[in-house]
């Protein structure tokens, strides 16, 4: 996995089994980018790529020559002003209010391994000989300014990880815009493939035809947002889950974001990525610097699939850290849908009682438990516990769980604030708002100004304490709202720029410090379900809280979207009540839970409600569970077929070693008079024998046992017909609506 220089071309490649990436200094100075893709047999000289092009108008760089221009050249890191019309990946704004620069290489190093990012989330290496990185100075003569663009490609990984870091020299600068990455590809010819949402419809895959000018999607909320990912992949028309070329890009950051993808009219692309430049404004004097988040870009030549898996396993393996990074997750049950605010001991006790009775590990108590909340109006701040609702407190609740064999664990929302609070009446400032003016509530509630430091560091006292008072083995870390007004109180103009991402850093330190000091507890994010489900947050917490949907058939979409960049064993996923809460649809208890299989898994709802059927019906499906969740959770997934595009959908994990596999379908609404229907499975091996078998995990059944050769399920199919006369036909009276099937395969 060499990084070469040809100091002759000046070109470097960067390469591994897969992929090249290739750029060269240019005549300028500056870096201009040649290519990214399926890998290329190394050679001096790449520079052929390079199309140097009369166009009138034009603005050319050199006196007497026509062709060199920055409007028409790939570029690296471009800039504006200096030739180049397109939208760049970074303005700076000089004293005298000058946006000129000229960043020429100066030097470059090339090293073993990876470095961190102080104080930002990134990919790393366990061993220095899993990855190489490049970093190529770029200065800037007349500020002494220094661009570090950083570049590392991983052994194992068809990626390449960018990060940009500007060095204020002499003269002091502010950073108006700064992308973590940039990336300008030959042609226009491609689909852009993003998620998109809203609360409770988070991640749906959306595709659409580039076009010339400007596409983006962003969030200026605060927070990665339900809106959109941080993430976007580039497919070619043609490529689909399972063949043909896609880019894939994620930036590992949790805040504001743009991702863009701009065609210009000589039909080159160039995607962007980095934190959004509205609201930043960043000023450096002498001896200072500023680090950009990380960039990741995949690529893939076989579908979008490929590209996923790539990320789920350098997400999985290389960006989650601590204890619970490659462990099997607690099964919990979570009473949030159960009780909402309306609790005591007693009931608390009660329905723990009943998990436990079933097999449940970890019993998580959400919202509600501290202050005097009984409602979403007061108390967020106060971070000590309610002993009018739990006059034992915490420490004597989580002993009395504990002694039922389950773990405790507790939701906290560090970053918020009510004014019906002590921490609000003894702070109003601490608000990231312009309390001159009115501000927006959220839920009744406000942003806490993590910009600061002293907040940070008081929040941290607080929820230090509790979770050293108490024998907690899990903490849900809530956020639920989006920014508004944004204004740090007390802290001077040139702060103001700098105050959303200073958050987000405030975010990660406090999240840095607690999972240091409570390493064994497992973390789990959640912003209103998944308004941060992001690979920033994955760094701190291993699996996040993927919706407040926690009906079946939506989460069938939700889950299948969030699977584009993010590794199940990083998808919370629950059984909730019949009715469903947000939707009022009624499912079978199978259906729920052959959904939420496949992710963390767990259980939301009142069990003291429940007849003794189901509550075994869920003793049988957590057995199953618990037999299962190392091959869902650290298994290979593909996604078999779209519920975006079809009545019917399937997904599968397969084990690395492909011995064994689950596969599930799932039909929204029964069709009259169904036709035949088959799902290609994939990731089997091609010539090894499977037994087959159909899976009710609540009852422990096995409907029966086929056997069929990999090569029949992956290009023939696995019949899912409901009037197949084979072993797999559907009792009529067992199909309807909502249908869920799960087949488990074993190499014979
Ligand atoms: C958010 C979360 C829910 C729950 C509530 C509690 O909406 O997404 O899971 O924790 O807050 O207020």
């Amino acid at each position: 996995m060499p990084i070469i220089f040809h100091k002759k071309t000046k070109e470097f490649h960067l390469y591994n089994e897969k992929i090249s990436y290739i750029f060269k200094i240019l005549a300028n100075g500056h870096p201009g980018h040649i290519y990214y893709g399926r890998r290329l047999t190394d050679r001096d000289s790449f520079g052929g790529m390079i199309e140097y092009a009369l166009r009138d108008m034009a603005p050319c760089a050199f006196e007497g020559n026509s062709t060199f221009s920055l409007e028409h050249l790939q570029q690296e890191y471009p800039s504006f002003g200096s030739g180049d019309m397109r939208f760049p990946a970074f303005e700076l704004e000089r004293q005298d209010g000058s946006r000129v620069v000229d960043f020429k290489y100066q030097k470059h190093e090339i090293y073993a391994g990876k470095k961190k990012l102080p104080g930002l989330p990134a990919v790393y290496v366990e061993k220095e000989t899993e990855a190489q990185t490049l970093e190529v100075t770029l200065e800037d003569a007349q500020l002494g300014a220094r661009i570090v663009l950083s570049y590392t490609i991983f052994e194992a990984f068809p990626v390449i990880a960018r990060n940009t870091c500007f060095y204020c020299g002499r003269e002091g600068i502010t950073l108006l815009n700064a992308m973590s990455g940039s990336l300008d590809l030959p042609d226009k010819d491609y689909e852009m493939v993003e998620l998109a949402g809203a609360w409770s419809r988070e991640r749906h895959v959306h595709i659409r035809p580039l076009a010339y000018g400007i596409q983006s999607i962003y969030s200026l909320r605060g927070c990665s947002s339900h809106q959109f990912n941080p993430f976007l992949a580039l497919k070619r028309k043609n490529a689909d889950e399972h063949s043909g070329e896609v880019i894939g890009a994620s930036l590992i950051y949790s805040g504001d974001f743009l991702a863009q993808v701009e065609v210009d009219n000589f039909d080159v692309t160039r995607l962007i990525m980095g934190i959004h430049p509205n609201e930043f404004r960043w000023e450096l004097r002498p001896g200072e610097h500023f680090q950009t988040p990380e960039m990741i870009l995949a690529y893939s030549e076989n579908g979008l699939n490929d590209m996923s898996q790539t990320f789920h396993k350098l997400y999985r393996t290389r960006l989650a850290r601590g204890k619970w990074r490659d462990k099997a997750r607690p099964i919990l049950i979570n009473n949030w849908e159960a009780t909402y605010f309306d609790f005591n001991e007693e009931k608390i006790l009660a329905l723990a009682q009943k998990a436990a009775e079933i097999g449940i590990e970890l019993f998580v108590l959400d919202d509600g438990w501290f202050g005097k909340r009984n409602d979403a109006t007061s108390s967020l701040g106060d971070w000590q516990v309610n002993r009018e609702k739990l006059p034992s407190g915490m420490k004597s609740l989580a002993e009395r769980i504990n002694q039922m064999g389950m773990g405790f664990g507790l939701w906290i929302e560090p970053e918020m604030v009510n004014k019906d609070s002590n921490l609000f009446r003894e702070h109003p400032d601490w608000v990231l708002a312009d309390s001159r003016r009115n501000y927006c509530h959220s839920r009744n509630q406000y942003v806490l100004d993590f910009s600061k430091s002293e907040v940070v560091d008081h929040i941290h006292g607080q929820i230090r304490k509790v979770l050293g008072e108490a024998n907690i083995s899990y903490v849900k870390w809530d956020m639920n709202r989006s920014f508004s007004e944004v204004f740090s109180n007390g802290k001077d103009r040139s702060w103001q720029g700098k105050a959303r991402h200073q958050y987000i850093l405030g975010v990660y330190s406090l999240y840095e410090r607690l999972t240091q000091e409570f390493p064994d507890i497992l973390f789990e994010s959640c912003a209103s379900g998944g308004a941060r489900f992001d690979p920033g947050i994955l760094y701190y917490a291993p699996q996040g809280w993927t919706s407040d949907d926690t009906d079946a058939v939506e989460r069938i979409k939700i889950q299948y979207g969030t699977s584009y960049v993010y590794p199940l064993s990083s998808m919370g996923s629950h059984v909730s009540a019949s009715p469903n809460h947000q939707l009022y649809r009624h499912t079978s208890l199978e259906t729920r839970a052959n959904v939420a299989y496949f992710g963390t898994f767990g259980y939301e709802l009142d069990l003291t409600e429940l007849s003794e059927e189901e509550l075994l019906t869920m003793k049988g499906q957590i057995s199953f569970m618990k037999r299962y969740r190392e091959l869902i959770q650290g298994g290979v997934f593909y996604r078999i077929k779209n519920p975006f595009e079809h009545n019917s959908s399937a997904w599968m994990v397969v084990s690395k070693d492909q011995t064994e596999a689950l596969a599930a379908y799932f039909r929204v609404l029964q069709p009259t008079q169904a036709g035949f229907e088959r799902i290609r499975l994939a990731g089997l091996r091609a010539d090894w024998e499977y037994a087959v078998t159909e899976e009710m995990g609540g009852t422990e059944q096995c409907l029966g046992e086929d056997r069929h050769f990999g090569d029949e399920l992956m290009y023939g199919g696995l019949s899912v017909s409901d009037v197949s006369s084979g072993l797999r036909g559907v009792a009529r009276e067992k199909q309807g609506d909502f249908l869920s099937r799960l087949f488990h395969l074993k190499k014979i």
